[in-house]
């Protein structure tokens, strides 16, 4: 069986989790603050913050950004449900906005409409398989116009630069997630960043009971829960990071071959050059052509429902995340994928 995907685990991934737990220090400590500014360092920032999750850091930014019960907030209407979810759950006005169908992104002129007709405090630019180019910076020049807050969910963009500026950093705050399919995984976790220092304190606080000094002074002031890392994964991270450049000449190498063969794979523009998140084939019959790959033992998957009908919306408004939802399908997209596997699969493709 061909899987959909799989990490890469490697010795060094093995040994550096055993040396930890060895040391018998796992809770919060020095790993978490040296896998912290590795990510700060690699992408640029000033702070970075780890937590236990994806999910986690688009709650705590979104939480430190202010949005609440009165906020209004745009989210594009194709991706992982997470976004939309701390939207909600922070009981502030979801706002959703169909996607454009060259980026998979928010759609700049659909988002402006909707900032025109509502009194929008933030912006989620979800970076889809990847993506940072021109239609992010557009999104991030009228927010800032119209003093409106970005928030990057750039979970699945680590090694993404667009003009020499990494993804996660364009806007006000970023959010990175180490889920399995990412492209370092810890099993679980995440890594918000931003240039902002009040910022980055408040998040700061909220991952950790309301305190940066509540061990010191026992005050527990402000409001916080805890949403921290743990140094059994920060060292996995560590050696995960060491990884990097193998997994991105895998991603550019796989990614090419299927190009090569002639598939219609997702455009990646040529300046973003670390290879797209996963391989997605563009305008077929999704359903039907997973099912025909499924019997020759390959597995690829539909992305997730757009947001709209995930939520049991009905409505004609989002018709680019309808159509993508039904024409786009996820291919092998394994770090280890072998040319042969990447053959085999166009074969059944093209002619099986
Ligand atoms: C775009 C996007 N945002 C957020 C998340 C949430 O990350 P996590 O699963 O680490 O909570 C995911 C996970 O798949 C994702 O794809």
């Amino acid at each position: 069986m061909i899987l959909q995907f799989e990490p890469m685990m490697t010795e060094d991934c093995a040994k550096a989790v055993y040396d930890q737990v060895s040391s018998n220090w796992i809770g919060f400590g020095p790993r978490v603050k040296e896998f912290e500014d590795a990510i700060a360092k690699y992408v640029n920032v000033n702070n970075a913050i780890a937590v236990s999750s994806g999910t986690s850091a688009l709650m705590v930014a979104m939480t430190a950004l202010g949005i609440g019960l009165e906020s209004e907030v745009v989210v594009p209407d194709y991706s992982f449900i997470a976004a939309t979810n701390v939207v909600r759950f922070l009981k502030a006005k979801l706002i959703l906005v169909d996607i454009n169908r060259n980026t998979l992104c928010l759609d700049v002129e659909r988002m402006k409409e909707a900032c025109s007709k509502n009194n929008v405090d933030a912006v989620v630019f979800i970076n889809h398989n990847g993506y940072v180019g021109q239609d992010l910076l557009k999104v991030v020049e009228y927010c800032r116009e119209n003093d409106i807050k970005i928030m990057e969910d750039a979970a699945c963009a680590l090694g993404q630069w667009y003009n020499g500026k990494h993804a996660g950093t364009f806007g006000d705050i970023g959010c990175f997630s180490f889920s399995v399919p990412k492209v370092i995984t810890t099993g679980q976790g995440g890594m918000i960043v931003t240039d902002d220092g009040d910022l980055a304190l408040k998040c700061r606080k909220i991952i950790d009971q309301g305190s940066v000094t509540w061990r010191k002074d026992g005050y527990h002031v402000g409001v916080g829960l805890n949403f921290k890392f743990n140094e059994i994964l920060a060292a996995l991270g560590l050696a995960q990071l060491k990884n990097l450049d193998r997994i991105f000449a895998m991603r550019r190498t796989n990614y090419n071959r299927f190009i090569n063969r002639g598939l219609n794979l997702h455009y990646y523009p040529a300046e973003i050059n670390n290879g797209p998140w996963m391989n997605i084939l563009l305008d077929v019959n999704a359903k039907k052509l997973m099912e025909k790959l499924a019997k020759h033992d390959i597995q690829s998957r539909m992305y997730y429902r757009p947001i709209h009908q995930s939520m049991g919306i009905f409505s004609y408004n989002y018709p680019e995340a309808d159509r993508v939802y039904e024409n786009t399908l996820y291919l092998p997209s394994s770090f280890s994928l072998k040319s042969e596997d990447i053959d085999y699969i166009c074969e059944v493709i093209q002619n099986g």
